[in-house]
C-alpha cells in the first residue's frame, strides 16, 4: 500500500513523452560494471547488503590485499583502564564551561582523567570479521599477486555478483563472489583443476581490533595472535569457528558442496584452511556466514545466495527513481553517470544497514567505526530523495527512537529541555567525548528534514504519528537551546558552540547562519507538524521562530557567523565547509533569505575558497545553491570538480583530510541529482545544462 502511494505522487511528475519511453535501467547501469586487472592499494570490490558488506582484492577473495568484513554488529572493547579514579564509566566528568552566565557540563575530555576520556573515544570499535583467500598449497605458501597472469575481474551491478579469473601454477582460476540479501553471508564459487589436485583451498583468518582512530584501508592487527583465540568444530561438510576476542564473541559457519574438511593451518595464529578431497571434481562451492550467535545455521547453498542476489539487485535498480543521462553526448555527462550509478551500488552495500553508516561504511574504519549523528542527512537523506523507502526505513527514524532516552538525559544533564541527539556514536546512542562533539548543533534538526520528505511522499495520519514524539523532544530542545538576548531582543544560537564549519573560537562563535537558518527551517516544520495533527504548537515555539536573530550579513554576504573577524580577509574564514550555502540549496529558502547576499556569496565562495581542503560533501551542498541560482552548469562543475573524485569502482576518494572512502560526497551526490532531476518546490522539472538530454523518472520535487 505504502508503496503504491509512492509511485502514484512519483509518477505525476513525469511527462507524457517519458512516461511511454520507460528507461532501460538494466542497460544503464551494466554500461558501468567496473572492471579491473590488478589489485587496488587503496579500495576494495565490494559484495554486501547494506548490514554486511565482504571486499575483495583481485582474486575475488582477501587472498592478497587484507580487505575487510565488517558487519552492523560486529564491535568490541578494550578492557577499561586500570588507573585508581578512572576504573569505570562514571568516573569520566568532562568539563564545564561557561554558557550565557551557568556552567555547563560538556562531554570533553578532561586532562585529569586521560584513560577513561581516551577509552570512551576508542570504544566500542567496529571490528574487521576476517579474511578469506586462495590457499596454493603447501609448497606455495609465497605466491603473491605478480604470479598470476590473465587477472580479469567484474563485478555485474545488475546482480551484485563479482566474476574473477587469472592464472596461477599453469592452471586457470575462475570464482563468483555474491552476498546474501538477508544475512551476513558470502558465496563463493571456485572453479579449477588445481582443486582435486590438492593445490587450491580456501584460507580463513582473523585480526586482533586496533586503536586506530582510522583503520585505512585495512583493519585490525594480523600479528597478535596471543591476544585473542579461535576454535574449530567440523563435521562433514561444515564447521564452525568461534573467535574470542575479550568480551566478543563471534562465529564462522562454513558449509562446502561434497568431501573436503578443515585444517588448523598454523597453529595458533588463527589460520584455517579448507581443502577439498582428491575424489572432489574441478568446483569448489561455499557460503561463509558471520554470527553472533551461536549455532546458527546458514541453509541455504551458494547457487540459492548467486540467486537471491540477482532478484534483490534487479529490483532495488527496477524500483524507486532513476536517471539516465546516457542520450547526451558530454563527456561530463557520461563521468556523472557513472558515479551516480557506481553511488547507487556502494551505498545500498554499505549505507543501509540498522545502525546509520559511519564514513567509511563498511570499507575500513574512521572514528574507530563510529557513526556521526550530524552525517545522517548526507548518507540517507538520498534514500528518500529516490524512493528506496525500505532502506532508508531500516534506521530512520528507529536509531533517534532508540537514542531518544539517552538524547534526553543529555539535555537535562546540560541544563535544556527536550532531546539533545549525540554526535560521534555507537550502536547503544553513547556519544563519544570531544570539545567539537559536545559543542556542535547542527544535527539537532535532521529530524524535521527526514519527517518532512516522508510526509511529502506519505501524507498519513501514521507518519505523523510515527515522527510525533522524536520532533517533539526535538524541538523543545532546539526553543530551549535559543538564548533570550534582552538588549537585541531576539533569540540568540551560541556561544559556544562550533558551527558546521569546525574551526572557529567555540566560545565567540555566536548565530552562525546556517545553524539559524536551520532552527528556523526545523522550528516551523514542528509547528505545522502540530497544526496537522490540529494540536497546537506551544507558545514558546512560535516565540523563537518568530524571534530568532536574522541571519548576519557582511558586506552583502552570509559569513560564517555573527560577527566573524575578518570574514574574506584571514584564509581561516574561507578552509572548512562553506555551510552558508546549505541555506539555499540543501534547505529551502526560510522568508529572510536574501537572494541578492546569497547569489554574493556564491560568488565570494567561488573565487577565493580554498576547495582542495573541501570534504566530499561540500561540493553536492555547492551545487545544490548553484542550481536553485539557476546555474546548472556550474553545478555540474561542482559534482565533477577534481577535488571531488571517485575511484574506478566508484569510491569517493577522502582527499587530505579523511582517508578513502568518503561516502558522505556519494550520498551528496545522490541528493544533488535528485534535486536536479526532479527541481524543487514552485519549479519543478529537470534542471540540466541546456542540450542536455535527461530522462527522469520518480523523483519527487526537493522541498
Ligand atoms: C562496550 O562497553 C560499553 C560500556 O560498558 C557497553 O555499553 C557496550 O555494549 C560494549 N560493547 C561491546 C561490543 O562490548
Ligand atoms: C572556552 O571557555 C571555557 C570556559 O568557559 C574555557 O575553559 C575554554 O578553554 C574556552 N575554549 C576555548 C577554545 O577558548
Ligand atoms: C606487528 O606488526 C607491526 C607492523 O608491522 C609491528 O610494528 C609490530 O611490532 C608487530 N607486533 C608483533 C607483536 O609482532
Ligand atoms: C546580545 O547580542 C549582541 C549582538 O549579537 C552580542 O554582541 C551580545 O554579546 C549578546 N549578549 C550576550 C550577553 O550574549
Ligand atoms: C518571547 O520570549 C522572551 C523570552 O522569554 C520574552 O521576553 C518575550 O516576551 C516573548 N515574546 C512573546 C511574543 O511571547
Ligand atoms: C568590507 O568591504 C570594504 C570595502 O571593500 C573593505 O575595506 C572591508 O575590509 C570589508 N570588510 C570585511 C569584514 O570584509
Ligand atoms: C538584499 O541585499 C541587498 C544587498 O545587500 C540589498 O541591497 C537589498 O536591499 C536587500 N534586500 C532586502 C529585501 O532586504
Amino acid at each position: 500500500m505504502r508503496v503504491q502511494i509512492w509511485m502514484l505522487l512519483a509518477t505525476q511528475w513525469l511527462t507524457p513523452a517519458d512516461a511511454n519511453r520507460k528507461i532501460d535501467r538494466k542497460k544503464v547501469v551494466s554500461n558501468f560494471n567496473p572492471q579491473r586487472h590488478e589489485s587496488s592499494n587503496s579500495t576494495p570490490v565490494q559484495v554486501g547488503n547494506g548490514n554486511f558488506a565482504f571486499g575483495v582484492d583481485v582474486t575475488g577473495l582477501q587472498t592478497f590485499q587484507p580487505f575487510a568484513i565488517q558487519s552492523s554488529w560486529g564491535w568490541h572493547n578494550f578492557s577499561l583502564p586500570t588507573t585508581p579514579g578512572q576504573t569505570q564509566l562514571t568516573d569520566f566528568t568532562g568539563l564545564d564551561w561557561w554558557t550565557h552566565g551557568r556552567l555547563v557540563k560538556y562531554s570533553q575530555p578532561n586532562s585529569a582523567e586521560p584513560e577513561i576520556s581516551n577509552w570512551l573515544i576508542q570504544n566500542p570499535q567496529r571490528i574487521n570479521l576476517g579474511r578469506i583467500g586462495f590457499w596454493f598449497g603447501s609448497d606455495h605458501v609465497d605466491i603473491t599477486e605478480s604470479d598470476l597472469s590473465e587477472k580479469l575481474q567484474t563485478l555485474d551491478l545488475y546482480s551484485g555478483i563479482i566474476s574473477s579469473q587469472f592464472t596461477v601454477l599453469g592452471s586457470k582460476v575462475t570464482i563468483k563472489t555474491s552476498a546474501d540479501p538477508d544475512s551476513d553471508t558470502v558465496a563463493i564459487q571456485i572453479q579449477s583443476d588445481l582443486i582435486k589436485k590438492g593445490q587450491l583451498g580456501v584460507f580463513f583468518d582473523y585480526p586482533y581490533p586496533d586503536r586506530n582512530k582510522f583503520d585505512a584501508p585495512f583493519v585490525g592487527v594480523w600479528n597478535a595472535s596471543s591476544l585473542h583465540t579461535t576454535s574449530l568444530q567440523q563435521s562433514r561438510s561444515q564447521a564452525q569457528i568461534s573467535h574470542d576476542i575479550d568480551a566478543t564473541t563471534y562465529y564462522t559457519n562454513i558449509y562446502w558442496d561434497g568431501e573436503g574438511c578443515i585444517s588448523d593451518a598454523s597453529k595458533g595464529t588463527h589460520r584455517y584452511v579448507l581443502q577439498a578431497n582428491p575424489s572432489h571434481d574441478s568446483t569448489l562451492e561455499l557460503t561463509v556466514n558471520y554470527s553472533p550467535k551461536r549455532g546458527q545455521r546458514f541453509e541455504d547453498d551458494a547457487g540459492s545466495v548467486v540467486r537471491s542476489s540477482a532478484k534483490w539487485w534487479r529490483e532495488y535498480w527496477e524500483d524507486g527513481a532513476f536517471i539516465d543521462l546516457t542520450g547526451t553526448k558530454d563527456t561530463k555527462a557520461t563521468e556523472l553517470q557513472r558515479r551516480i550509478i557506481l553511488s547507487q551500488y556502494l551505498l545500498a552495500v554499505n549505507e543501509a544497514g540498522r545502525d546509520p553508516p559511519q564514513e567509511s561504511g563498511l570499507v575500513n574504519n574512521g572514528w574507530y567505526g563510529k557513526f556521526h549523528m550530524e552525517m545522517v542527512l548526507w548518507h540517507l537523506l538520498q534514500w528518500a530523495r529516490w524512493g528506496k523507502w525500505s532502506l532508508l526505513d531500516r534506521s530512520i527514524p528507529h536509531v533517534y527512537d532508540r537514542f531518544l532516552p539517552t538524547s534526553i538525559e543529555r539535555a537535562r544533564d546540560m541544563g535544556y529541555k527536550g532531546a539533545r541527539w549525540g554526535k560521534m556514536s555507537d550502536p547503544t546512542g553513547r556519544s563519544a567525548p570531544g570539545e567539537i562533539n559536545s559543542l556542535l548543533i547542527w544535527q539537532q534538526p535532521h529530524p524535521f528534514y527526514f519527517a518532512e520528505v516522508e510526509y511529502r511522499a506519505f501524507p498519513s495520519p501514521e507518519t505523523l504519528k510515527k515522527w510525533d514524539k522524536v520532533l517533539t523532544e526535538s524541538a523543545e530542545y532546539m526553543v530551549s537551546f535559543a538564548w533570550w538576548n534582552s538588549s537585541t531582543n531576539v533569540f540568540d544560537l551560541g556561544a559556544p558552540m562550533y558551527p558546521v564549519s569546525e574551526n572557529t573560537n567555540p566560545n565567540a562563535t555566536i548565530n552562525p547562519t546556517f545553524e539559524l537558518a536551520y532552527w528556523r527551517f526545523g522550528l516551523k516544520i514542528a509547528e505545522k507538524w502540530k497544526v496537522r495533527q490540529k494540536l497546537e504548537a506551544p507558545p514558546s515555539w512560535l516565540n523563537v521562530s518568530k524571534s530568532l536573530a536574522p541571519l548576519p550579513i557582511i558586506n552583502s554576504t552570509y559569513p560564517i557567523y555573527e560577527g566573524i573577524p575578518d570574514m574574506w580577509i584571514d584564509p581561516v574564514t574561507y578552509t572548512d565547509h562553506p555551510a552558508m550555502t546549505g541555506i539555499y540549496g540543501l534547505l529551502p529558502p526560510t522568508s529572510d533569505v536574501n537572494l541578492t547576499v546569497v547569489a554574493n556569496t556564491a560568488n565570494k565562495i567561488a573565487s577565493v575558497w580554498d576547495f582542495a581542503n573541501l570534504f566530499g560533501w561540500d561540493f553536492p551542498m555547492l551545487a545544490m545553491n548553484a542550481a536553485r541560482l539557476g546555474r546548472s552548469d556550474t553545478a555540474i562543475e561542482y559534482l565533477l570538480d577534481p577535488n571531488f573524485a571517485f575511484d574506478d569502482v566508484g569510491m569517493p576518494i577522502g582527499g587530505p583530510r579523511v582517508p578513502t572512502p568518503y561516502f558522505p560526497g556519494s550520498g551528496g551526490l545522490l541528493l544533488a541529482v535528485a534535486m536536479m532531476a526532479g527541481g524543487w518546490d514552485g519549479n519543478e522539472g529537470p534542471k540540466f545544462p541546456k542540450g542536455w538530454d535527461v530522462r527522469a523518472e520518480g523523483f519527487l520535487p526537493a522541498l
